[in-house]
């Protein structure tokens, strides 16, 4: 026995000092077993409080930027439960759970960046497009994802190189080179709507709409990217989503076969509260060409949040 517990003290040392050496000490696919666990359990609390009356608080002064107890619960979950495994990980959520939501530097270390419900509004008002966003990022660059919509049973995941997939299914975006044949996504939420910026806001919309077949709206920046990545819709813009709207559906659209990118064109920057993701990188040239000059920069999600 005595001799059992030498050998073992001698052997532990040794086996850290292996994983530290593997992969940086980031053993991925323990991330993605426990991430896809504690989403399974997020989703069906959301789930559960989708049937209940859902009450509502509003974020600082903008009444129409609203938060749930079901947010900060799921959120919790999410967190305490990836800080069990993970405690040397940081953590960005939309509640500020894992500490503040903005404000903060992506840096090389690996990052878990969390939006508990996206698409609040439509969760209060019992509008079924709404999901759970989990994007696992190392090295500033995304490994895992999640998106859950428990009210329509769509689980979306994807490992960076590995492909994206539909409740296990495997997604493709749709090839679709030609925007005067495409489905093109943009949100029209009243939160981000400055009064100044909405001849900019409606300008865009109205010159999409005169090229593409129909511009959509669903009330989820997550749910938009997995719409891209299944290949229901062709390209999707937007100029004020957070880090946590997009941290794990970029992963899933590249995965897809798509490309997300700025919407000036050029590098997409998920810090930068910009994004364009597109069926195919002609296509995503044509939207940035017809957004021209009339692009938003907000803000960014690494500054410190503007007091108002
Ligand atoms: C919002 C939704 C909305 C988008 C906003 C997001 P939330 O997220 O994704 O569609 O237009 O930019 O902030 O507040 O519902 O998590």
């Amino acid at each position: 026995m005595e001799m059992f517990r030498l050998v073992r003290q001698w052997l532990l040392p040794l086996k850290s000092m292996t994983s530290k050496s593997n992969c940086a000490a980031v053993d991925l696919d323990k991330c993605y077993a426990q991430m896809n666990q504690l989403v399974d359990k997020a989703a069906k609390l959301m789930k559960e409080a989708s049937t209940k009356m859902r009450l509502y608080d509003t974020k600082g002064n903008n009444t129409a930027d609203l938060v749930t107890a079901t947010d900060r619960e799921v959120e919790q979950l999410l967190i305490k439960g990836l800080k069990e495994h993970f405690p040397n990980h940081v953590y960005i959520g939309e509640e500020g759970t894992g500490g503040a939501a903005t404000g903060r530097k992506l840096t090389d270390a690996p990052t878990w960046i969390i939006d508990p419900i996206d698409g609040t509004t439509n969760f209060v008002h019992g509008l079924h497009y709404t999901c759970i966003s989990v994007g696992f990022w190392l090295n500033k660059q995304p490994e895992l994802a999640i998106c859950c919509n428990p009210m329509i049973g769509q689980k979306f995941t994807a490992r960076r190189n590995c492909g994206a997939y539909m409740n296990g299914v495997q997604i493709e975006a749709s090839g679709q080179t030609d925007l005067e044949k495409s489905i093109i996504l943009n949100e029209l939420n009243s939160a981000n709507f400055e009064p100044e910026l909405m001849a900019i806001q409606m300008g865009n919309s109205q010159k999409m709409l005169e090229k593409a077949h129909a511009l959509r709206t669903t009330g989820s920046a997550a749910m938009d990217l997995c719409l891209v990545a299944m290949g229901a819709a062709d390209g999707y813009y937007e100029f004020y989503p957070h880090c946590w709207d997009t941290a794990a559906g970029v992963l899933l659209v590249r995965e897809a076969g798509g490309v997300v990118i700025d919407p000036a064109g050029g590098e997409f920057d998920v810090m930068g509260r910009r994004v364009l993701a597109a069926a195919t990188p002609q296509l995503g040239e044509q939207m940035v060409k017809l957004l021209g000059d009339m692009q938003i920069y907000h803000a960014r999600d690494d500054e410190p949040a503007p007091t108002n």
